[in-house]
């Protein structure tokens, strides 16, 4: 590993504690390795030099198992497939954001999604899992688990059926359930699902011999910055790096954070199924984490005030915003302890069905018509036929997403020129 001096790894000065946004800017990185460069350069390398045979022998050791981690000893790099100084400070970097001990990048938020799926479920188990969640997870787990023998059962996120307590009945009845995988807010419909709950239900799930299912979160829609899992109880915490953390609708990447020991098995998959993030994209998220919290803030204040004109407009049905919750929805309570703000991706449903919907999207001029979500520009999508087509219709419309839904994902743009955009556009549908 690069074997920053401890200053580059200090997290206050004179017991006053550094909070993440200023340790973005250089936390595990010496500039004299470099140089002095102030900005950490790419790496662009497959493979590393040993100085010895001996430390080569000694970096594998440690690096595939064979021996215990020194007290003080930091892994060797050895190949871009296993690490790389762009990844391990990046990884470091992220940690901090969500209080995590360990994390790993990888090279989509897919890579991350199946690589933690398969490192813990067996042939056998049984996956509960909250619904809706993004297309390919659906797919993942509809679709690809079941090939190597993984159930699993779902429940419904926000308040649609069934709650979690049926669904781990169900589960119990099926096998020993591997894993409690959640999407919280749901994507697209911003159901929340409650984490604490989760948590208290994989305990009761352990088993004779102490193990009990872990939780894994996908935090993709408010982390870091609006949503902490860890602090709620999960054990990993899982990222799209390409959406906010990228922020610039230029990357693919993932990532998932939790203890060593959660991690140490994903690490151990990742570096066999080769689902590592590349250099450059490593470094790439080192430059978009400097502006993080300017971004999230920005565009969640310019959501605010986009989702406010759309609930006033007669032509939209519904906004699934999360800070439209009222004192009677039975989800305002689970977001005050859960969530730090809405953030600015949420859905609507227009007046109509997809034709309508498709008319919208057809006539906006500045908000883009693409899927992805959290870059700097506003993207505007159709969940039913883009980003859940996976999913069949009637299995849509049981998880709320209908033909007249579109999803929005609010950039850094004026918030008033958004807001003329649609006030045009859904003048003509
Ligand atoms: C909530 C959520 N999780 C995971 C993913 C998959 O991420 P990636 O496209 O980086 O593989 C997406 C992609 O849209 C997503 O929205």
């Amino acid at each position: 590993m690069f074997h920053p001096p401890r200053k580059y790894r200090h997290r206050d000065v004179q017991g006053h504690p550094l909070r993440p946004e200023t340790l973005m800017m250089g936390y595990g990185y010496d500039p004299q390795f470099s140089e002095g460069a102030v900005k950490c350069p790419i790496f662009q390398t497959s493979t590393f030099t040993f100085k010895t045979a001996e430390d080569g022998k000694s970096f594998f050791q440690l690096a595939y198992g064979l021996r215990e981690q020194g007290p003080a000893e930091e892994p060797g790099l050895i190949y871009s497939r296993v690490n790389n100084p762009d990844l391990e400070i990046l990884e470091e970097r992220l940690g901090l954001w969500d209080e995590a001990e360990s994390g790993l990048a990888f090279s989509s938020g897919m890579a991350a999604i199946s690589t933690t799926m398969f490192s813990v479920l067996r042939p056998g188990d049984v996956l509960l899992a909250s619904a809706p969640v993004y297309g390919g997870t659906e797919f993942l787990i509809e679709n690809i688990l079941p090939q190597f023998g993984i159930k699993r059962v779902w429940f419904g996120a926000g308040s649609l059926e069934p709650g979690l307590a049926d669904a781990v009945e169900t589960a119990r009845g099926l096998g020993r359930v591997g894993l409690i995988y959640v999407e919280t807010p749901a994507n697209p419909t911003n159901g929340l699902v409650d984490i604490a709950a989760c948590a208290a239900a994989a305990r009761s799930l352990r088993n004779a011999d102490g193990r009990r299912p872990l939780v894994a979160v996908d935090n993709t829609f408010l982390g870091p910055l609006w949503q902490r899992p860890l602090r709620h109880g999960a054990d990993f915490v899982i990222y799209s790096l390409t959406k906010y953390v990228g922020g610039h609708s230029d990357l693919i990447a993932g990532a998932c954070l939790g203890t060593e020991s959660a991690i140490a098995p994903v690490r151990g998959l990742r570096t066999i199924l080769g689902t590592i993030a590349d250099p450059h994209t490593c470094w790439l998220l080192l430059r978009s984490l400097e502006t993080l919290k300017l971004r999230m803030t920005g565009s969640m204040e310019n959501a605010r005030r986009v989702a406010e004109f759309l609930a006033g407009h007669p032509k939209v049905k519904a906004v699934h915003y999360l800070g439209f919750l009222g004192p009677a929805d039975p989800q305002l309570g689970l977001y005050q302890r859960q969530c730090q703000a809405p953030g600015s991706t949420f859905s609507f449903e227009v007046d109509g069905g997809e034709a309508e919907a498709f008319r919208l999207l057809n006539r906006l001029e500045v908000i883009k018509l693409a899927v992805s979500l959290g870059g700097t520009e506003s993207l505007i999508e159709h969940p039913a036929t883009m980003t859940h087509s996976d999913i069949p219709p009637g299995r849509q419309l049981e998880m709320g997403i209908t033909p007249s839904m579109v999803r929005l994902s609010v950039g850094l743009e004026h918030p008033e020129d958004l807001i003329a955009d649609l006030r045009q556009a859904l003048a003509g549908i």
